[in-house]
């Protein structure tokens, strides 16, 4: 189920970025090099929707979600959540926002010599004092949220592929998170499994009522999970608007992308 109409297909007019309750994106540019790898962005996501960015690889969609938490610095633009902007920050000021983010990072690594349950919780015991019971107890309610329950006590060798990345989903969830960042969270999974994961995106959003941002070239994901879809190519922007815009739009680009074609106005290289 797909809920499309309930925010609007374009705000490029965001207005007053320090009254708007979701994450505002403002001019973001980032170069490596002589590399730019993105050029004066604008987003925003609504507090409680889903934004799935797509785009071919290597166009900057990784980058783009750790300039949001400041695992990379932007060379100019903004970035606001609920009205604080991230980019002007303390040290300690950032911390406080990042531990509203749980991030589900391509190949997010699992400790192998922990247990699931211990990976769970590692960050609860890094930010807490909480006892060792009710650390565990959070994690085994989080893996039972994921789908796992029964796999507290294995290690993360015994898990498949899908496993691993629901144990991952657990992880990112653990401190309660109001936004999670979904870096191509069907990549590497055969289609049941991906779509397994795809249905999580959605019941999250809807138990937790979070407000995310999933990354993907998995078009079949991005129509499932998405409210709306942004496609960053080129760095920039270059379509944003509802499911619905995205599979009527006449964009040529964008329906090359969208439809797997090697030729097109994007080219093959
Ligand atoms: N830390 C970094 N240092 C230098 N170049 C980087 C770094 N991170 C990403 N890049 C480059 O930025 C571009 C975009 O990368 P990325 O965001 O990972 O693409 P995507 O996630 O869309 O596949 C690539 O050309 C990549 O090589
Ligand atoms: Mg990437």
């Amino acid at each position: 189920m797909v809920a499309a109409h309930r925010f609007p297909a374009v705000d490029m007019h965001l207005g007053d970025p320090a009254a708007f309750t979701g994450i505002a994106v403002q001019g973001l540019s980032k170069s490596f090099g002589p590399k730019a790898v993105l050029a004066a962005c604008d987003l925003t996501i609504h507090k409680g929707e889903t934004l799935v960015v797509i785009g071919r690889s290597g166009q900057g969609k990784s980058v783009l979600l750790k300039l949001i938490v400041r695992l990379l610095e932007p060379d100019a633009g903004d970035i606001w959540i609920e009205g604080r902007q991230v980019t002007a920050m303390s040290r300690s000021a950032l911390m406080h926002v990042r531990k509203s983010f749980g991030m589900l990072f391509q190949g997010a690594a699992l400790f192998d010599s922990m247990t699931v349950a211990e990976n769970v919780g590692l960050i609860l015991q890094e930010h807490t004092d909480w006892t060792p019971a009710r650390i565990r107890a959070r994690a085994c309610e989080c893996l039972e949220l994921v789908g796992l329950a029964g796999s507290e006590d294995k290690l993360p060798s015994a898990l498949s592929g899908g496993m691993k990345k629901r144990a991952g989903l657990a992880r990112a969830i653990v401190m309660e998170p109001q936004y999670i960042l979904y870096d191509e969270p069907t990549t590497g999974l055969d289609p049941i499994t991906g779509d397994a994961i795809n249905d999580l995106i959605v019941k999250l959003q809807r138990e937790l009522n979070v407000t995310s941002i999933v990354v993907t070239h998995d078009m079949q994901s991005a129509y499932k999970v998405a409210d709306r879809m942004a496609m960053l190519n080129d760095g920039h922007i270059i379509f944003h608007g509802t499911v619905d815009d995205v599979r009527t739009t006449e964009h040529q680009a964008v329906r090359q992308f969208i439809e797997g074609r090697a030729e097109g106005p994007l080219g093959v290289f």
